[in-house]
């Protein structure tokens, strides 16, 4: 049975603590760090940079992935993948020819996910599966942690699932925003194989006990493919 992979969302860190919260995860361990980038136009507020891609990076060898939410993504992909991520997330939403983003990233060896929005239908993404390493489902509206998981979104990901597999595709499929022991194990019945999951990781004491949580409620209904 394969597993459910859990990234990080460092958005919940505290962040004047970073070495010990990125230590704090490793020893939970998750399997990916997630970045939140906001740039104020995209989203409403402003959140992370490269420099913290940057500074993590030298913390850590676990793989970095950084979550794009900004309105020119093709414009600084560059920064972000010399300044370490292993995986960049652009936004379909976002001003952007995403099918160039897409090749843009991966002509500099970087790996390439494509986000939508909960309001995005999949089948908008269908044409660019062929390239994409990875699809991000946002399960809330992106600028936010801890807001309720939006339960629709499911239905795309078992779309996007029976899409890969009909047409024997290899993208990931992730799921971001509100993730919690409770809503694990529909996530990974509807086909992901990877949650992102900020609060429910960070905000208790011990990050170990609430990992170990999620995996079994994940494990529990056995993972996606
Ligand atoms: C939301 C971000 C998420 C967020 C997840 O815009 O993309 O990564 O930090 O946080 P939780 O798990 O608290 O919903
Ligand atoms: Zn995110």
């Amino acid at each position: 049975m394969r597993t459910v992979r859990i990234a990080a969302s460092l958005l919940a860190a505290n962040l004047g603590q970073l070495e010990a919260e990125v230590k704090r995860m490793e020893a939970a361990q998750v399997d990916v760090i997630h970045i939140d980038v906001m740039d104020g136009h995209f989203v409403p507020y402003f959140a992370l940079g490269a420099d913290t891609v940057q500074a993590v990076r030298r913390l850590t060898r676990l793989p970095i992935e950084v979550h794009l939410m900004i309105q020119q993504p093709d414009r600084y992909a560059r920064t972000f993948v010399e300044a370490g991520a292993d995986l960049l997330i652009v936004h379909l939403e976002s001003y952007h020819d995403p099918k160039r983003t897409i090749s843009i990233v991966q002509d500099m060896g970087c790996r390439c996910a494509l986000a939508i929005n909960p309001m995005t239908l999949v089948e908008k993404t269908y044409s660019l599966l062929k390239k994409a390493d990875q699809l991000l489902c946002m399960s809330v509206n992106p600028g936010f942690m801890g807001q309720p998981f939006i339960i629709e979104v499911l239905e795309k990901v078992r779309l996007a699932h029976s899409y890969r597999d009909k047409n024997h595709l290899h993208f990931d499929i992730s799921i971001d925003g509100g993730v919690t022991d409770e809503t694990v194990g529909p996530c990974v019945t509807s086909g992901a194989n990877q949650v992102v999951v900020g609060r429910p990781l960070f905000a208790p004491k011990d990050a170990c006990d609430a990992s170990r949580l999620l995996r079994a409620r994940a494990n529990e209904v056995g993972a996606g493919g």
